[in-house]
This record gives structure tokens, C-alpha cells and sequence, in this order.
């Protein structure tokens, strides 16, 4: 029979994983928390139209890598490409964003249907933020502050802040006509990719990975020139805040992103040691999605941070993953042993909560049972055999050090396991 197998670039994440992932959602979540940020869980799939009317529909995201599909009654659903439209939406349509700020965070599978590669998949999961109803720089910059705060917790060195402005869609207009005049003058030049961009997004010829294109592409006109006081003002104020707290950026005049519903800010997170893949965190200002999805014009500020690609730089930079092993592993003998150590393990786990207590229920002679003791990373092993079952006795055997095996009473088990855990000696 053909093996069933996960599809490609759907990944399983592994017990040996997991523990990785847990440690990042639980620091990000506090973090987020910390600056006064709720959760909001949205469902996984949406109506197709969701997407199209904000990620755009010219985008590489809608025309090529959305799972969409028919549902029975012949709506057109999709899987989440990102979390930002689904948040909106969710939004709108339970009012919090009438005459309210919103501080909202969110995590959770997102689907493309990409060309799989290190650090690029069909399923990823990403951890993002969204606040709503703030118009000035100032939670621009709390917002990338948060995140190069979250580096530092997260104990990741030398990612890069990349950080640009898009303008408002006027001054957007202004350059757009710039740039088309621009890659018009040397049609000749373009890739096929870029010619079809020209018509359709030529903003995001600047995102061309061609090489061949990276000379047309440097001498392009920049929106910098076509920015209004406002705008120039509203950028000045999140670098000279940067600038302020000490957080290091590189303006990047080509930074146009791959969503359609941004507006003046934008940044994104890169680091070199993932290869072609580097962006971790990536976001901006978008003032027009709420508009353009049915509610009043309220201003945006965002981010979203792909997971994988977090774990792994910390990976690459040799971040020890967090211990899970257990304190003691119940080494049980004989049949009776095992009926009772179950029992006696629920005693002990009232006695000392938070105990990482592991049981032997899958029978086996000492030297199994040990094995078992010593791959669950234990650092004890307590031992009933048919000796200490007569006796009320427990033995302590440390698996990871060197010290002589002791014999307790049962009753003072709870203590002398708590004094040992707690002295760590
Ligand atoms: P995005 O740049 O499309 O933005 O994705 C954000 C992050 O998700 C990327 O920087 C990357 O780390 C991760 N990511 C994206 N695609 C993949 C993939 N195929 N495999 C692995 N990781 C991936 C957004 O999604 C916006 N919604 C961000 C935002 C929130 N802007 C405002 N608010």
C-alpha cells in the first residue's frame, strides 16, 4: 500500500520540537501582555473576497499561493494566507473599533502555497500584533521598540531593522507614475515578471529578486522625493525615536512588501543566517484596510512574525532548548509494586505540586526500567521492588550524579524529595 505522507511543506513539529515552540509562544505572549495586548483567535478559513479586496489582488499572495476552494454550498473559501485580514474583519463586524483602541495580538497557522524551501513553507505559523485607532508615530515606534525588546528576551542577536515609508496613496500616486515612466524608458531591460508588474503592481518590480534587474532597480526614482510634510514628519518621528532608544535601522528606499494595504510605515526584521529566507518579522502602518473593508477610516499599525524561521535563528545562533525532563523517574518492580506506585505517584504529586514525576507503567526488569529512567533525562529515579514494598520503604537513586543510593520511609518521602529538589544537592 502507498504510504500516506504529510503534504510538502506541511510540516509535523516533533515532541523533540515542541518544547522550543512552547518556550517563544509563552515569552512573546508575556511580552505582548506586558504592553497591553489581548489575544484574538479568528477561524483559519475566510471568504475568498477577504483576502482579495486587502492583501490585493495582484499580489503574488492572492493570483498564485492561496489554498481556495468551493465549499458545499459553493462559496468561495480560502486558508489564511495572514493573519491582518481575518483580524480586521473580526473586528468590524463585533464593532471594537468603534471610537476604541485596540492592542490585539494573534497566532497561528497561515497557509501559501509557495515553492518550498529552507524557510519557506505551505503551512507557517506565525505570531502577530494589530492596534487600531492611533494616527500618530508614536505607536509606530512602540511597535517596533516591542519587537526589538522581544530580540533581547528572546536571547536573538543581529537581526537588521529594515525600515521604509510608502507614503499616503496620493503621494503613492505621484512616484507610481515615476516608476512606470521609469521601467517604460527601458522596456527592453525588464524580465517578463517585471513587464507584467508594470501593468498591474510596478511597485513591486523593486522586489525583484533578478539580479540582472538590480541595476534598472537601484536607479529607480524613490517616494522620498514625492513625500509631504505630514508624511516626512510622521517618518521622522519613528527614526528620531530609534534613534533615541538606541535601536540600529537601515532605511531601505526599496522595502515595498507583498500586501497592498500598506501605508507610510514599513519595516521588516532580517537576519543573514537563514539564507535566502532571512525576514523574521515583518509589518507596517495601514491606514486605509479598515475603509476598504466596510468600516470607518481607522489608522493601523502591525506586525507578524513567522515562527519557523525564528526557531530557527535561534537554532542557528545555539540556543540550548528549555529542560523538560522530569525531576524522578517511579521505577516499579514486580506487579504489585506497579498497582500501588500509580497510587502512591498521585500521592506524592498532591504533596509537591509542579513535581515532573514520570512513572514506569510499561512493566520490564531493572535494567529496562532504568533505561527508560535514564532517556527521560531524569535526574532521579525512585525505586519500589518487592523489598521496599514489604518495608514502607522508597529507594533515591540519582541517575545523573555521583552519590551513594539512600532508602526513605514512604512517609517522608514528599520532604526529603522536596529538600532534594529544592537544594539541587
Ligand atoms: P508577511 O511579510 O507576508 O506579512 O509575513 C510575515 C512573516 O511571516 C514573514 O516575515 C515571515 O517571517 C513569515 N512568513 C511568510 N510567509 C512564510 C512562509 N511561506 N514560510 C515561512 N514563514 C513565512 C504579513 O503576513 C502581514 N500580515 C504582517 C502584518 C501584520 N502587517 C501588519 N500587520
Amino acid at each position: 500500500m502507498k504510504k500516506i505522507q504529510a503534504i510538502r511543506g506541511m510540516h509535523d513539529i516533533l515532541p523533540d520540537q515542541t518544547p522550543r515552540w512552547q518556550q517563544l509562544e509563552a515569552q512573546v505572549r508575556e511580552l505582548f501582555q506586558s504592553y497591553g495586548y489581548r489575544e484574538i483567535r479568528t477561524p483559519i478559513v475566510e471568504m475568498t473576497e477577504l483576502f482579495k479586496r486587502s492583501i490585493g489582488e495582484v499580489t503574488d499572495i492572492v493570483e498564485k499561493e492561496m489554498y481556495s476552494f468551493e465549499d458545499r454550498n459553493g462559496d468561495s473559501l480560502s486558508l489564511r494566507p495572514e493573519g491582518t485580514a481575518g483580524c480586521v474583519r473580526a473586528c468590524l463586524e463585533h464593532g471594537l473599533l468603534h471610537n476604541q483602541i485596540q492592542r490585539l495580538w494573534y497566532q497561528g497557522p497561515m497557509f501559501r502555497h509557495e515553492r518550498p524551501q529552507k524557510g519557506r513553507y505551505r503551512q507557517f505559523h506565525q505570531i502577530g500584533l494589530e492596534t487600531y485607532g492611533m494616527a500618530g508615530p508614536e505607536i509606530d515606534l512602540e511597535v517596533i521598540l516591542l519587537s526589538a525588546r522581544l530580540w533581547r528576551v528572546l536571547g536573538i542577536e543581529g537581526l537588521v531593522l529594515q525600515l521604509n515609508t510608502l507614503g499616503t496613496p496620493e503621494e503613492r500616486r505621484t512616484w507610481r507614475e515615476e516608476l512606470v515612466a521609469h521601467f517604460r524608458a527601458h522596456y527592453d531591460a525588464l524580465d517578463e515578471d517585471s513587464r507584467r508588474r508594470l501593468e498591474t503592481n510596478p511597485l513591486r518590480i523593486l522586489d525583484s529578486k533578478n539580479p540582472e534587474m538590480a541595476g534598472l532597480i537601484a536607479a529607480a526614482p524613490t517616494l522620498f522625493d514625492q513625500l509631504g510634510d505630514e508624511s516626512r514628519a510622521h517618518f521622522e518621528a519613528i527614526t528620531a525615536g530609534l534613534d533615541a532608544a538606541g535601536v540600529a535601522y537601515e532605511i531601505n528606499p526599496r522595502l515595498v512588501r507583498g500586501l497592498d494595504y500598506y501605508t507610510r510605515t514599513v519595516f521588516e526584521w532580517v537576519t543573514d543566517s537563514l539564507g535566502a529566507q532571512g525576514t523574521v518579522c515583518a509589518g507596517g502602518r495601514y491606514d486605509g484596510l479598515v475603509e476598504q473593508l466596510g468600516g470607518r477610516a481607522t489608522p493601523a499599525v502591525g506586525f507578524a512574525m513567522g515562527v519557523e524561521r525564528l526557531i530557527a535563528v535561534l537554532e542557528a545562533q545555539g540556543r540550548a532548548a528549555p529542560d523538560t525532563a522530569p525531576d524522578a523517574y517511579l521505577v516499579l518492580m514486580g506487579e504489585a509494586a506497579a498497582r500501588e506506585g500509580v497510587v502512591l505517584a498521585e500521592a506524592l504529586r498532591d504533596a509537591l505540586p509542579g513535581l515532573k514525576l514520570q512513572v514506569n507503567c510499561a512493566g520490564g526488569g531493572f535494567k529496562a526500567q532504568f533505561r527508560r529512567a535514564d532517556r527521560s533525562g531524569a535526574r532521579l529515579a525512585l525505586i519500589i521492588g518487592e523489598e521496599e514494598l514489604a518495608a514502607g520503604t522508597i529507594g533515591i537513586k540519582w541517575l545523573r550524579e555521583a552519590r551513594d543510593q539512600i532508602t526513605v520511609g514512604r512517609d517522608e518521602l514528599a520532604a526529603r524529595l522536596k529538600e532534594i529538589l529544592e537544594n539541587h544537592s
